[in-house]
This record gives structure tokens, sequence and C-alpha cells, in this order.
């Protein structure tokens, strides 16, 4: 049977990537983002490419009070879902005590507080369907700090343990977790991405995450190598190479 799979953040980046990948691997996808245009050309482009079901709706997951019924509109469309993709996120370089509150408020605000508006949206789906399998798209940071991103880290240090939390209380329910923590994956979430190390193209990222969701692993790097190697090792990197790195 087809597998269904909904993705937020699908306009662009890994999510778009993502798409691509699950696409190939035969899924009916939900695609959603605040950019509707983005989501179209996507959806044309996968559809030309022969995928068997593409529904697009935008999503804002920073809406409370609109993105539940938005994303349970898109769950009811496509006759039922298997795997939502929380991916939807942002960054911004931000210094504690310059001002920057309001942009740290805003990461947070996307990165944890939508996540759960999504995480909450599904777990409610999948309590109705007898189960499903929710993929969180946390980060390196939730594990190691680095300066000018500390509200970064905090939003994805606080999604990894929602994401656990959420597993814990759901184990019973055949709700399956998989949280997948990224590296650095070359998209416009930032400048210079590249520069930073073992900087992988989405597309390669998007590989690597498709092939944990399909064995629902419960957490991984991406890439696996060489950050699987280096899991013990974090939070216990100099401050000064992190530093460095960080400009
Ligand atoms: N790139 C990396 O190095 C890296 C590393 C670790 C983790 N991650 C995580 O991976 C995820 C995807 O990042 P990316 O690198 O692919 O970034 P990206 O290229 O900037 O894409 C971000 C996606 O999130 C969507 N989005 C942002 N705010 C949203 C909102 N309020 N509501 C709905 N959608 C929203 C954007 O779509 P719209 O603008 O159309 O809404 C876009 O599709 C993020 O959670 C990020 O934190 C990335």
């Amino acid at each position: 049977m087809t597998k269904t799979v909904v993705i937020t953040g699908a306009s662009a980046g890994i999510g778009s990537a993502l798409a691509r990948e699950f696409a190939a691997r035969g899924y009916a996808l939900g695609l959603t983002g605040r950019r509707l245009p983005a989501l179209e050309t996507l959806q044309a482009e996968l559809q030309t490419q022969g995928a068997p079901r593409v529904e697009v709706a935008t999503v804002d997951v920073d809406d409370r009070d609109a993105a539940p019924a938005q994303l349970k509109a898109l769950f009811e469309t496509l006759g039922g879902v298997d795997t939502v993709v929380i991916n939807a996120g942002i960054n911004d370089f931000t210094r504690v005590g310059a001002g920057d509150l309001a942009k740290e408020a805003a990461i947070i605000n996307t990165n944890l507080l939508g996540a759960m508006v999504t995480a909450n949206a599904a777990v409610e789906h999948f309590l109705q369907r007898g189960g499903g399998h929710i993929v969180g798209i946390s980060s390196l940071a939730s594990l190691q700090a680095i300066p000018r991103q500390a509200a970064y880290c905090a939003s994805k240090a606080g999604l990894s343990m929602y994401l656990d939390a959420l597993r814990t209380e759901h184990k019973d329910n055949n709700i399956r977790v998989t949280q997948i923590r990224p590296g650095f994956v070359k998209t416009e979430i930032m400048d210079d991405i590249e520069k930073y190390p073992f900087a992988v193209s989405a597309e390669k990222a998007a590989a690597e995450i498709a092939k944990a969701v399909q064995a629902e692993k419960r957490d991984v790097f991406v890439p696996a190598y060489p950050w699987n190697l280096m899991r013990p090792v974090f939070g216990r990197i100099p401050d000064r190479v992190w530093k460095r790195l960080a400009k």
C-alpha cells in the first residue's frame, strides 16, 4: 500500500529535497509551508515525474489558531497519513544582551512552539488512526552550544527533549518517533553555511533522512559520518573551536 508523508517547511531546502526523495521512494505527499507558489512549483515537478499523489497546503506553524485545522484538513484530504515530518524552521545570528530578544523569540516560536503545534496535530490524527510515525528535524545544535546561536540551540534542545518525552508518552499508542540531528546542510537557512565543517547538500541529507525514517531509527545524525563518531564529544568541544567557526 502507498505510504503517505506530510512535510512541514517543504517549500525550500531540506524539506523540498525530502519531498523529492520520498516521491522517488513511492510515497504520497502532503507538502506545507507559507509560500504557496514554491509548493505549487514543486508539486508540478513531482507530478510530471510520476509521483503517486502530491497535495499542497499553506500552513504557517507560527499561527497557533489556524495551523491545527489546516494540518487536520490536509491529513483528511490525503485520506490519512502514516508519517509527519516536523521540519519547518528558521535560524538567525543573535547575541545575548545585544537587543536581539525579538529575533530570539521568533526562533523559539517557529522551531519549538511551531514544532509542538505540528506534533499535537499529528498525534491527535495518529490516535484516531491507531498509530503513526513522527519525524522531528532537530539539529546537532541540540547537543552542542554554538556562540551567536543561543536561541537556536535552545529551540533545538527543547525540540529534542519534547520528541523524547512524546515517544515515551505514546509508546503504547503505536506512535513511533524518529529524531534527526543534521550537522550542516547547504540551504538558505544561513549565509555561508558551506564554511561549516562537513557541510553536505540538501539532497545528500534528504537521502540519509529518508533511509533513517524508513528504518524507523530512533535518533540519528546527518550526515552519519563523521557526526555519529563525534557524539560522545558534543558539549565537550573547546569553546574556542566553535567561537572561531561562528565569528
Ligand atoms: N541547513 C542546516 O544546516 C540545518 C542543520 C540542522 C537542522 N536544520 C533544520 O532543518 C530544517 C529545515 O531547514 P533548511 O536548512 O532546509 O532551511 P530553509 O532552506 O531555510 O527552509 C526552511 C523551511 O521552513 C519553512 N518555514 C520557516 N518558517 C515557517 C513557518 N513559520 N511556518 C511554516 N513553514 C516555515 C520555510 O518555508 P516558507 O518560508 O515557505 O514558510 C522553508 O520551507 C529546520 O528545522 C532547520 O532548523 C538545518
